[in-house]
């Protein structure tokens, strides 16, 4: 696939327009013009209208082979609709995370004490190779498309084009627009500039086509751009402003977040009042001071980034930020593993933050799900010292809390606000703390915070080990033996299973009623862990999910495409002639719904 010429300025684009009119001898043509979307470029094989293969551009020219992971794209069609005018064709355009999944994911990050993802473009390029489609398909990327090709030159132009692709099933972009003339163009330019902050998906230029297809042939490409477009890149979004002062956050996990409190500055529509410094070598690395005049930029990143400072604005001989020593919270001093960037405060048992952010996390949904506390009456009770950890939350009563005044912060005036627990709320929290104790094991599991332990590989443990104890006696390489789990998530299970203070919430849970084992009914077999299995067709008693699920929950692995690794091959009615073929040439058995049944009762 060929990459685009770049211009950055109204004198390069008018320059552009002036080699389209002389290279086609007239000026009579139009423009096409789109957004340029910062994802990964895809193209997308059809034959017969059935989508055969996804294939990323890759960093040169060769691609690899995402079929599996684009199946997963729901606006991706496997099958267009209506007829297409060629047998085969060529689909191309761009994979994205729309901006809200990827900052939902970061929450979830953040929470769970993993690391933050730098920007949705590289996430959606990391989902993209992963091996597991199921965690794919929970990303939820889209894909803008925006070029069709084959070899009938079935359309007049590309507008047609776009029109048929967007008539088919496939999400185009509904953003494009035709100009008559490059003015038109520069229209187009300024009113995106503007409003690009409010697409699903970055954007960082616009790409101009010329309509017509046989003027695009009559134009023809250079060595490596088309002469029929070219992309206009927005300027990034920057503002200068003051730095104040930096602040110091502490996170769940104990880990510092140096951030820069400035002069409140408006860039691409929202005031900025901060910015993420990330770490003590990046205020080295950018030398930057306090009262420095500071270049702030809205990149790919949604947090806005210090990319500079202005040495001329610089006044006096400001000193060099020295990096705290203590924690601003609790005043620990702070650690720095050797292969680590970040500093961590150690006093995980008493620093304030990372004990709010833990319980913050032990009610929330997917964990203990005690809906009716949020994170200020936590902070509230924590204030009043009526819990200290999660585990004393079990130990409220409701007089207790019954009419308990607390102050809260309020972030938008600054102020501190009185407010108070009404009586029904207080039944509520009484409530809903009782019934959390009959969340499973895996819930509580991955409610009890422990770093790198998400929601998933906390039931990947629970369904393994079936209980606290049998994971508190397992070995390093007992835990890495449970399928997908690594050094690094056995290391931290067993150093939190080492703290005393963890281990005291732990034993005060188990008082409490919570549950530290899976139910028998849970209770799954191990029988078919080691194996994997494609799952295919359409099964007369069951949904295809319910068998995938099945086989999970039994430690099976479920891939989507058959190869050398594919044990089993899960068959219902109408599957591809070719998954077939494929499973027979390669010698894997098929099994019905009923021999696969078989499977799991043979001890
Ligand atoms: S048309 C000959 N249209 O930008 C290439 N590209 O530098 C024609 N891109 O590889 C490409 N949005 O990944 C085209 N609306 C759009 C685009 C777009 C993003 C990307 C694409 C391409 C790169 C070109």
């Amino acid at each position: 696939m060929l990459s685009l010429g770049n211009t950055y300025s109204k004198e390069e684009l008018f320059d552009f327009d002036g080699r389209v009119k002389k290279g086609l001898g007239t000026d009579e043509y139009e423009y096409i013009c789109e957004l340029k979307f910062d994802g990964v470029a895809i193209s997308l094989k059809y034959e017969n209208g059935i989508l055969q293969k996804g294939i990323t551009r890759g960093d040169g020219s060769k691609g690899d082979d995402v079929t599996a992971n684009i199946k997963t794209i729901k606006s991706i069609p496997l099958k267009i609709k209506g007829s297409s005018p060629a047998r085969s064709f060529e689909a191309r355009g761009e994979v994205f995370m729309p901006k809200e999944v990827f900052n939902a994911l970061n929450r979830d990050r953040e929470r769970d004490g993993e690391a933050l993802l730098a920007n949705p473009r590289s996430t959606a390029s990391g989902t993209l190779k992963m091996q597991d489609s199921r965690i794919v398909a929970e990303r939820r990327l889209d894909c803008y498309i925006y070029t069709y090709l084959d070899d009938e030159n079935s359309f007049e132009n590309h507008e047609s084009s776009l029109k048929f692709l967007a008539n088919a099933g496939f999400n185009v972009s509904p953003t494009y627009q035709k100009c008559k003339k490059i003015n038109q163009a520069l229209d187009y330019i300024k009113e995106w500039d503007q409003k690009r902050d409010m697409l699903p998906v970055e954007t960082d230029g616009i790409v101009i086509k010329v309509n017509d297809i046989s003027q695009q042939e009559e134009l023809g490409f250079t060595a490596k751009n088309p002469r029929w477009a070219i992309s206009y890149k927005f300027k990034p979004k920057s503002a200068s402003t003051l730095l104040k002062r930096i602040t110091y956050q502490v996170g769940r996990t104990g880990a510092i977040t140096p951030v820069a409190e400035l002069d409140p500055v408006l860039l691409a529509g929202t005031t900025v009042k901060r910015a993420s410094l990330h770490n003590a070598n990046e205020i080295k690395r950018l030398d930057v001071r306090i009262g420095d005049v500071v270049n702030v930029e809205k990149g790919g990143e949604i947090i806005p980034k210090i990319t500079g400072v202005n040495l001329s604005a610089r006044r006096g001989d400001p000193r060099p930020i020295t990096y705290i020593q203590n924690c601003t919270e609790c005043n620990s001093e702070l650690i720095r593993k050797e292969d680590e960037v970040q500093h961590y405060c150690p006093n995980f048992q008493t620093c304030p933050p990372q004990v709010l952010g833990r319980i913050e996390h032990f009610i929330s949904r997917g964990a203990m799900d005690i809906e009716s506390l949020g994170p200020k009456t936590i902070k509230g009770l924590l204030d009043k010292e009526l819990i200290h950890d999660m585990s004393d939350l079990y130990l409220l009563t409701f007089d207790q809390i019954n009419n308990l005044q607390f102050e809260e912060f309020d972030e938008p005036t600054g102020d501190t606000v009185k407010r108070s627990i009404k009586e029904k709320t207080a039944t509520n929290i009484i409530r809903s703390i009782e019934a959390s104790k009959q969340q499973p094991f895996k819930r509580v599991l991955f409610a009890l915070g422990i770093r790198y332990v998400g929601k998933t590989t906390a039931e990947k443990l629970a369904n393994h080990f079936q209980s606290m104890d049998a994971i508190s006696q397992a070995s390093e390489d007992e835990i890495t033996n449970v399928y997908e789990i690594g050094e690094r998530i056995a290391k931290s299970v067993i150093l939190h299973l080492q703290q005393s203070e963890n281990l005291k919430i732990i034993s005060s849970l188990q008082n409490a009623g919570l549950k530290f084992k899976t139910e028998e009914k849970e209770r799954k077999t191990g029988k078919l862990s080691g194996l994997t299995f494609v799952v295919s067709g359409v099964f007369a008693n069951y949904e295809r999910d319910e068998i995938k699920n099945i086989i999970k929950e039994h430690g099976g692995r479920v891939a989507s495409s058959i190869s050398s690794k594919t044990n089993y091959l899960v068959a219902g009615k109408n599957m591809g002639p070719a998954k077939k073929e494929k499973a027979d040439s390669l010698g894997i058995n098929i099994l019905d719904s009923l021999s696969f049944g078989k499977l799991l009762e043979n001890d």
